[in-house]
């Protein structure tokens, strides 16, 4: 029998990875005052997402989930809004059209502010300082006063999450994203590249297919999944006092939502079994993800999953595996393997990002791009070995012209990093490398959906 769950319960547990508030007393202030805004996503949008994840856990789809590392009020403008929910609709289009399967968008957006840092101060000169722990805590800059936390960031990224979902609810439901579209996603930078090219011939093919539908009756007015498109919200579960903030009875179910997105993860950091973030994630009922690195073992795995999805709920439960380019083959199988043998029900996506992290020779914090294709390629060998679905991928990406991945068809160089390096914590796809990361995957999953028709071809 599960212990008896409430908001502040993991306000008793060891707790990793938290900000140092000079002022106590501000920050229960700012605690009490978001504990009565409006909620930014409603409950049923959560169990909404879950149905959604229910079909990925049983192969039917596919989830992309992107973003930015950290969102950052520096950088809060809504052409970067619609600049990324563009680029995740093209990715969609190229992984729905390219291979028949449906796609579960979810940005790591409107929401992703706290950062977990891996020490907690740096030192620049002989001075030390907090480490920047993203913007809803302190500031980037390195002085005493920026690095102060600050608990007044805290309301500042809930109103900057409130706009960011209102502009994205209207690009989803508004028209912009209606699949007659297609051609015009294709702006900026991108168009004039191979991968936008490469985009304009299947825009094209869909061109024809929704002619098609059209003449049998099939039209934007008629069919509402060809004017609009569902678009979820997540981030990472780190700073607590936000989320407890934000978590609300649900009137209809009498269940725990954090309504701050719609779902919720827990990083690689603060994974910890008798840990705070654990125990504040399993009692809310939105749908929820963890990160498993290289650190993880079958036994703990299965554990985790028996305190995070107890009742083995499809789309409850989301495994976001970042293991490395190098590593994914050896580490992914025995942990695949546990979770079978349990017979449990989890949705298995990709983080190509987190394990591929190198510093270049002139300084910068990068990915190269080639690492991360490997890593999205094994982690399909280790499930078409497996005979389970490749679900998803978690990535960090922007709709902007950076150069902060090294890389992809523009040849990104350690060199050319100084160009364009805007990222507020790690360095992320830009829109190009993104749309070539797509057609990656589209290939893959094509490949895997002929193997399972092999297969029941076989079996019957
Ligand atoms: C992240 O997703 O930005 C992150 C910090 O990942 P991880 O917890 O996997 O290190
Ligand atoms: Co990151």
């Amino acid at each position: 029998m599960a212990k008896k769950w409430t908001p502040q319960g993991w306000r008793a547990k060891p707790i990793r990875q938290v900000p140092e508030y000079p002022d106590a007393a501000a920050l229960a202030d700012v605690e009490r005052r978001l504990a009565g805004f409006p909620p930014l996503v409603f409950a049923g949008e959560a169990r909404r997402l879950q149905a959604a994840l229910a079909q990925v856990a049983g192969g039917r789809a596919f989830l992309l989930q992107g973003g930015d590392c950290a969102e950052s009020f520096a950088e809060f403008h809504p052409d970067n809004i619609r600049d990324t929910f563009r680029v995740l609709l093209q990715m969609a289009v190229v992984l729905t059209f390219g291979a028949a399967c449906p796609v579960v968008k979810v940005g790591r957006l409107a929401g992703q502010f706290a950062k977990p840092r891996s020490a907690d101060v740096e030192t620049q000169g002989d001075v030390t300082l907090p480490s920047y722990r993203g913007d809803m805590v302190n500031g980037m800059e390195f002085s005493a006063h920026a690095r102060n936390p600050d608990p007044e960031r805290l309301e500042r990224a809930y109103n900057q999450s409130a706009s960011t979902l209102n502009l994205l609810r209207a690009f989803a439901q508004g028209g912009y994203a209606d699949l007659h579209k297609v051609h015009q996603w294709n702006l900026g930078f991108v168009a004039d590249s191979p991968q936008g090219e490469r985009y304009r011939d299947l825009a094209d093919r869909l061109g024809e297919a929704l002619a098609f539908m059209e003449a049998c009756g099939l039209t934007s007015e008629t069919a509402p999944q060809i004017r609009e498109t569902d678009f979820f919200t997540s981030h990472e579960a780190l700073l607590l006092p936000y989320e407890e903030a934000m978590t609300r009875v649900d009137s209809t179910t009498g269940d725990w939502y954090d309504t701050s997105a719609h779902l919720l993860w827990v990083g690689d950091r603060t994974r910890q079994m008798d840990g705070a973030h654990v125990e504040f994630l399993r009692g809310i009922a939105n749908p929820v993800a963890m990160k498993v690195g290289p650190t993880m073992d079958e036994d703990d795995l299965v554990r985790l999953i028996d305190v995070l999805n107890p009742a083995d709920e499809a789309g409850r439960l989301t495994l976001i595996v970042r293991m490395g380019a190098d590593d994914v083959e050896r580490r992914l199988p025995p942990l695949v393997r546990a979770v079978k043998r349990q017979g449990r029900t989890v949705v298995w996506t990709c983080d190509p990002m987190h394990g591929n992290t190198v510093k270049s020779s002139n300084g910068y914090k990068t990915r190269h791009f080639d690492g991360i294709l490997a890593e999205v390629r094994g982690f399909f060998a280790v499930h078409k070995a497996e005979g389970t679905h490749a679900g998803g991928v978690h990535i960090e990406m922007t709709g902007q012209d950076v150069t902060e991945c090294v890389g992809g068809a523009q040849a990104i160089t350690e060199a050319g990093l100084a160009d364009r390096y805007h990222t507020h914590c790690d360095p992320r796809l830009n829109a190009e490398q993104a749309l070539e990361l797509a057609f990656l995957i589209s290939e893959a999953l094509k490949e895997e959906r002929v193997s399972e028709r092999g297969r029941s071809a076989a079996a019957s």
